[in-house]
């Protein structure tokens, strides 16, 4: 269809077929292109927790060498905060050697983590929370493996461009040098955004519906203390989760639709016809059964205690397979990058997490590979650096 503006602010159909008899409309501006788009850096929160989630990310923890201390932590939160507040806007790192990747920031956002090992190296062990360690084993879910476990700091990276992400990692990775040197990269995908913010998982399910509406929500998301170091920061738990899709496959809908107590087509609640209906716990069915069965992965997460809730940030990630992989008869290497925001991991993690371990049907079909805490200092304003209450001298 063609379209033509005309003076007065109108746009008229002039195509076959929208031609004579049609109203004329109030003219919209174009949309903006995406390309262009950025998201603050500098704020009371970091970017990349409770902005819209983009399409592509690089995960990436790092370990600390033997001998860092507070000056090496805070000449590598001096760079990276520099780099990060270049990228997002569109502008090149100082030491840039292809400048022209930096100019379409696609809603770039960079969110840096601590592991307790900064705290230590800093002089400043007495400031960790105390949920800041390796998550306790779960012996009958884990699977864990070293290269996708632990790290000293972790750099989220977002973006719905995935030439400047990968532009943008390579700078941030290279203006670590010394300081730090990587020990896991996960990379991950998401579909367009849903209008609710949920995506599609690979196993086929609307995934990220129930999460704490924001901002009404920011003190579950976000610390509140006294300490300047802590305050406005959260926390992060990474799990890397195996989806097992060749015995998934040989699931009917029905059976796939109870293990998790939702519909796949629309994401609704079993009890519901809509994605944001509530899920009604109580209602039975006919011959007196839960609606929402007792092993279902949406009832076994939601748990009735005050404040157990975390914000989910989900990617799914999809490794090639060798040629050698499908002769075996592997169809995928997949699974989700499980991210969850939330102000405290053991008031508000833990218990969800504990109580999918004891008993959640999607176990079968799902193997957590992977794990790691981070804490998640502040948001910074301008020509301050991440950490810097923290590690200023
Ligand atoms: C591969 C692993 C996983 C898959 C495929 C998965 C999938 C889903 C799906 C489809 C839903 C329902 C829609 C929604 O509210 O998003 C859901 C809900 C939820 N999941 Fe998971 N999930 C996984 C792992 C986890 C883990 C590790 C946790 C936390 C420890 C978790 C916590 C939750 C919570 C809190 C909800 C919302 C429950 C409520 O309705 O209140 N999930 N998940």
């Amino acid at each position: 269809m063609l379209a033509a503006t005309v003076a007065g602010g109108v746009t008229i159909a002039a195509a076959a077929g929208y031609g004579a008899g049609r109203e004329s409309v109030p003219e919209t501006p174009p949309p903006p292109n995406p390309a262009t788009l950025t998201v603050p850096f500098y704020g009371t929160y970091q970017a990349g927790i409770a902005t819209p989630a983009q399409a592509h990310l690089s995960l990436i923890a790092f370990d600390l060498p033997a001998g860092a201390d507070r000056d090496s932590l805070r000449r590598l939160m001096r760079v990276w905060t520099d780099d990060a507040e270049r990228l997002t806007a569109g502008r090149p790192v100082l030491t840039d050697t292809e400048k022209e990747l930096a100019d379409k920031p696609a809603s770039l956002t960079v969110t840096v983590g601590f592991g307790r090992k900064v705290f230590t190296a800093a002089g400043r062990e007495e400031l960790a929370p105390q949920w800041l360690r390796p998550l306790k084993n779960f012996p009958t879910i884990d699977r864990l493996e070293p290269q996708w476990s632990g790290g000293d700091l972790v750099l989220q990276i977002c973006c719905n461009d995935p030439l400047t992400l990968a532009h943008a990692e390579r700078a941030l990775i290279k203006d670590a040098r010394t300081l730090a040197t990587v020990r896991w990269v996960q990379h991950g995908f998401r579909q367009e955004q849903r209008p609710s913010g949920s995506m599609r998982n690979l196993m086929g399910q609307v995934d990220g519906t129930v999460n704490p509406p924001l901002p009404a929500n920011e003190r579950l998301v976000f610390i509140d203390s006294p300490n300047p170091a802590l305050n406005n920061g959260s926390s992060l738990v990474v799990r890397r989760i195996r989806m097992e899709l060749d015995s998934w496959d040989e699931l009917g809908r029905h059976a796939k639709e109870q293990a998790v107590g939702r519909k796949l087509d629309t994401g609704a609640p079993l009890t519901g016809t809509k994605e944001d209906d509530p899920l009604d716990l109580e209602a039975r069915n006919g011959d007196g059964l839960e609606v929402i069965p007792a092993f279902a992965h949406a009832r076994r997460a939601h748990l009735d205690g005050a404040g157990q809730v975390i914000l989910r940030r989900p990617y799914n990630y999809s490794e090639p397979l060798t040629a050698a992989e499908i002769a075996e008869g592997m169809s995928a290497n997949s699974g989700l990058i499980f991210m969850a925001y939330q102000a405290d991991v053991d008031r508000q993690f833990l218990p969800i997490q504990e109580s999918l371990a004891q008993l959640d049907l999607l176990n079968q079909w799902t193997t957590p590979i992977g794990s790691a805490v981070f804490f998640i200092p502040p948001g910074v304003a301008a020509g301050e650096y991440w950490g810097q209450a923290l590690l200023a001298e």
